[in-house]
């Protein structure tokens, strides 16, 4: 087996053989981070016809994996790493004007959600096109501002907010929601050491099962997000009694990956009771913020999802009938790129791993795998396994696929949201490189592989 740079590590499929091939890996990706890497700016060689489709596709006539106009193939020749993340800037902006669209002659607010890939050079683009930004740590808030993310347009979340968070988003006029007791007092300390106002959203869990896994679900009574709504009286009556803060709206977020919009229906249906209850309360209301979630379709099998046009006309007639400004914060739907992997036999061991993408060990999240070109190798059932030294370390379980020659490309699809910025540095892994195809189907590195060095420099002076 090679590595994409062409480095043979060839295996075949018995436990020590995998074993070996492990300590081999180890070598060869040293040895990758060695490669030197092509310039930024220099003319990246691609050999193949422009492909015609949009995002990621198998050409029809060749069978080749395509992203916009480049094949993959060629795109791993020119790339020293691997593994490394490959996303198409045509389909992320794309995905986002389909929100747009689906928006119009609706007050809205369209926020991504950074949390699903914070890659700077992507939150950049979508910024420049209007995005407002959902953000969930102090750090993800001077990411966007370094974006050029309207601070006024962006919204901060989560459960644990820390007062330096909070006092910074005060500072820059972010809209903040409140998810308890003790995060409302924060968020009022934070408003008077600043002495700026704040405008505050409820978060509120209008106990709608999103009938997903329930790692991703946010929503129900049970949830650690969200104020108790049988306190919101208190809630009510605290935020009148806190001159620098304004409420402005109610936020609900139900969970992710949810494929059915009568959901989202039944959830602003109860959202827009509480609406008409604070506002007879005298608060003068602006924002329904129906959160993000929707789903994608991961297992390539045809599934028809809903798109962001249906999800918005699920709620347009409850949003124009109260006056209400929709907010919403999508994230994976937004995202929808890959990581590629290097491939070979059995098991198939690649250089991509659980620190790479962890969706899969986590929560048994299913990733749709394919080889980067045709093949005509007998199809076998494979687990798809990575180098890491934890049996929940795979990719993909029970996977047809055809056998894969050494140095073959694998491509993990969907990786755009919730891989990269869940990525870590376990075993020692470091963070591997990301690219984008742009328009015109020039390739760019938009981020660095970490490196070592990276990660010694924490304990520089120590
Ligand atoms: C509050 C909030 N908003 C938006 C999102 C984005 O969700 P998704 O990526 O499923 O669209 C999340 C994800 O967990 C979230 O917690």
């Amino acid at each position: 087996m090679q590595t994409i740079s062409g480095r043979s590590v060839a295996g075949r499929t018995s436990r020590a053989a995998i074993a070996s091939q492990r300590v081999r890996k180890a070598c060869v990706v040293r040895d990758a981070a060695v490669v030197e890497e092509k310039p930024v700016g220099t003319a990246w060689e691609f050999t193949q016809p422009a492909g015609k489709g949009l995002g990621w596709y198998t050409g029809a006539e060749d069978g080749y994996m395509y992203v916009d106009q480049l094949r993959v193939e060629d795109i791993r020749r020119q790339v020293p790493e691997s593994p490394f993340y490959l996303y198409s800037k045509n389909r992320i902006m794309h995905n986002y004007q389909a929100y747009k669209k689906a928006l119009e002659g609706l007050s809205s607010l369209p926020c991504y959600a950074v949390k699903a890939n914070n890659n700077l050079i992507i939150m950049k683009e979508l910024a420049a096109a209007g995005a407002g930004a959902v953000l969930v740590s102090g750090n993800e808030l001077k990411m966007a501002m370094a974006a050029g993310f309207d601070p006024s347009r962006t919204i901060f979340n989560g459960n644990g907010k820390l007062p330096w968070e909070l006092e910074l988003a005060a500072e820059k006029g972010v809209l903040i929601n409140i998810d308890s007791e003790f995060d409302l007092q924060n968020i009022a300390a934070a408003a008077r050491k600043t002495g700026k106002k704040v405008k505050v959203l409820l978060r509120i869990n209008p106990d709608v099962d999103p009938q997903v896994h329930p790692y991703v679900s946010t929503g129900l009574a049970g949830s650690k997000f969200g104020i108790r709504n049988s306190h919101i009286g208190w809630f009510l009556e605290a935020i009148r009694a806190e001159p620098l803060l304004e409420l402005v709206g109610v936020h609900s977020h139900l969970g992710s990956t949810i494929t059915k919009v009568n959901i989202f229906r039944d959830a602003a249906v109860i959202m827009c009771e509480f609406v008409k209850m604070i506002r007879s309360e005298g608060f003068n209301l602006q924002y329904l913020n129906i959160g993000g979630g929707l789903g994608i379709d991961y297992s390539h099998q045809g599934q028809v999802l809903p798109t962001p046009t249906d999800l918005i006309d699920t709620v347009r007639d409850i949003v124009k009938e109260l006056g209400l400004t929709l907010v919403i914060e999508p994230g994976r739907s937004m995202g929808r790129r890959r990581v590629k992997t290097n491939g070979n036999k059995h098991f198939i061991v690649i250089d991509g791993s659980m620190a790479t993408l962890i969706r899969p060990s986590l929560y048994g999240a299913y990733q749709h795998i394919e080889l980067t070109k045709p093949s005509n190798a007998p199809m076998e059932t494979f687990d798809v396994v990575g180098p890491i030294c934890e049996s929940g370390d795979y990719l993909g379980k029970d996977r047809q696929l055809p056998t894969p020659q050494p140095g073959d490309g694998l491509v993990v699809h969907d990786a755009g949201a919730y891989c990269m910025s869940m990525a870590s540095n376990y075993n020692l892994k470091m963070r591997p490189a990301e690219y984008l195809v742009e328009e015109g189907g020039k390739l760019r590195k938009i981020r660095h592989e970490e490196t070592l060095e990276h990660h010694l420099s924490v304990f520089d002076g120590l």
